[in-house]
């Protein structure tokens, strides 16, 4: 094979992404909504005069750069490290496809991190109309941060491009005419907006205790990016959902634990409209920190499961019609079933012992959606201890048959046997 596999025991390595990439999530989101309050809120207190509230925005400011600066930094090459020991093959795919686009993102960042250190640290420094620049040059920075990476996630889900004489492999520029592009920068950048908004309520509870009049400014002044915030989120994640393959409609329809998230997701937007309704809109006052951390919990769930539907709801394929969940390229599932799956490389010489083969194609086709014998999708439970071989056989022959999410089987009839003898061995282990 051309990479190594990685076995992540129970949680399989593709959920430890979902896992790094939910928390990125909360930290990214903030940095591009974050930038944006800030640039509007500074210009705000700029025109207006209102020396208090621009303080707030500094000390907010502070915060802001810290947790975005340090923690985005971590958890941003948090996620290329598990992807690339996850699916190094869509990894590659990603980085030959778009690597334009990582350059381009690259400088963006380096702006996005300049313009954030001189907005801090220069706050009372610059003339105010300058400072106000500068803020707004880090808004739109992070902003095209986050529109060049929707578009690659945009491709992963759907890599058609939107003119019908294109050719179905993707190139660069699927990525950004893409029927997905669209609806997820949209939910994207209500998500941001929405997720600042409500770091902004829990940092002001927290840091404006004891001065009702500047918090209540605070509130009325974030009541309505956060209605905008979610309703905008909502709408886009809407579109995008309607906007997804047919062969994802019918792999999600099966799905319970997507559907689950689905409801999840709808329940926290409409919780967090109507708390914001009967709270903030109707009785504008200062607001507890309870209230500002209950808000920016459902927040944080609304977007956590919106993103993981996203991520569950490729398979089986990692990267849309290009690289798939048993670690192949599509183009190469032919050839692999004439020639073998298991292919010598300088990682992994293969093994002349059968059981051992099974489980070599085992980690390499399976391990990528099934754990073995209990956590996620766990093999084990799954065949509930089927023991006749030539059943075992068929269904891995058939294997993308009844469950569409299950990529097609690659290999040859001898591998089908090698696995199949696996797969007989780990149902006959029992539980100690
Ligand atoms: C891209 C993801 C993916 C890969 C790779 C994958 N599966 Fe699955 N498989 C699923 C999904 C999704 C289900 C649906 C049931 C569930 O997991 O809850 C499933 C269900 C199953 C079932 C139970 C349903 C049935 O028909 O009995 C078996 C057995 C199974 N897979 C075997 C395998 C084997 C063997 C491999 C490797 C050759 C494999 N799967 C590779 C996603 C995958």
């Amino acid at each position: 094979m051309y990479y190594p596999w990685w076995y992540v025991p129970g949680l399989t390595a593709p959920m430890l992404i979902a896992f790094v990439a939910v928390v990125h999530v909360f930290v990214s989101h903030y940095a591009v909504g974050g930038g944006i309050l800030i640039a509007l809120e500074n210009r705000f207190a700029v025109k207006t005069n209102d020396k208090p509230y621009r303080d707030y925005w500094y000390k907010h400011a502070k915060f802001f750069v810290l947790l975005t600066v340090a923690f985005g930094a971590i958890t941003g090459v948090g996620i290329w490290w598990t992807i690339a020991l996850a699916s190094p093959l869509a990894t590659e795919t990603l980085i030959r496809t778009f690597v334009f686009g990582w350059a381009i993102e690259w400088v963006f960042f380096v702006i996005e991190i300049v313009s954030a250190f001189i907005m801090y640290y220069f706050w009372f420094q610059l003339k105010p109309k300058t400072h106000v620049i500068i803020s707004v040059i880090y808004a739109i920075s992070a902003w095209i941060s986050l529109v060049l990476i929707t578009g690659i996630t945009a491709f992963m889900l759907d890599s058609r491009g939107l003119f019908a004489n294109w050719s179905d492999t993707g190139n660069f520029w699927h990525a950004f005419f893409n029927v997905q592009f669209l609806p997820q920068t949209f939910a994207r950048t209500g998500g941001a907006v929405l997720l600042a908004a409500l770091y902004v309520f829990v940092h002001a509870a927290w840091v404006l205790g004891d001065d009702g009049k500047l918090l209540e400014r605070v509130v009325r002044r974030m009541t309505f990016p956060i209605i905008f915030g979610v309703i905008t989120m909502f709408i886009g994640i809407l579109a995008s959902f309607i906007l997804l393959p047919e062969s994802v409609h019918r792999a999600m329809e099966r799905a319970v634990l997507i559907n689950v998230l689905v409801v999840i997701f709808v329940g926290t937007c409409v919780i967090m409209l109507l708390l914001m309704f009967f709270g903030p809109v109707l009785r504008p006052r200062s607001i507890s920190a309870g209230f500002a951390v209950s808000l920016l919990i459902f927040g944080l769930i609304a977007l956590a499961t919106a993103e993981f539907v996203r991520e569950a709801a490729r398979k089986p394929w990692i990267v849309d019609q290009i690289v798939l969940g048993s670690q192949v390229y599509k183009d190469e599932i032919e050839e692999l079933r004439m020639t073998g799956f298991l292919r010598d490389s300088e990682w992994q010489k293969v093994s002349s012992n059968k059981i051992e083969r099974g489980g070599m194609i085992f980690m390499y086709h399976c391990n990528n959606c099934h754990a073995l014998e209990r956590g996620m999708s766990a093999i084990k439970p799954l065949l509930s201890g089927e023991n006749d071989k030539k059943f075992l056989k068929n269904k891995i022959r058939l294997l993308n048959k009844p469950i569409i999410s299950m990529p097609p089987w690659t290999g040859t009839e001898e591998e089908i046997d090698d696995l199949a003898e696996f797969l007989l061995t780990i149902n006959k282990k029992t539980e100690i």
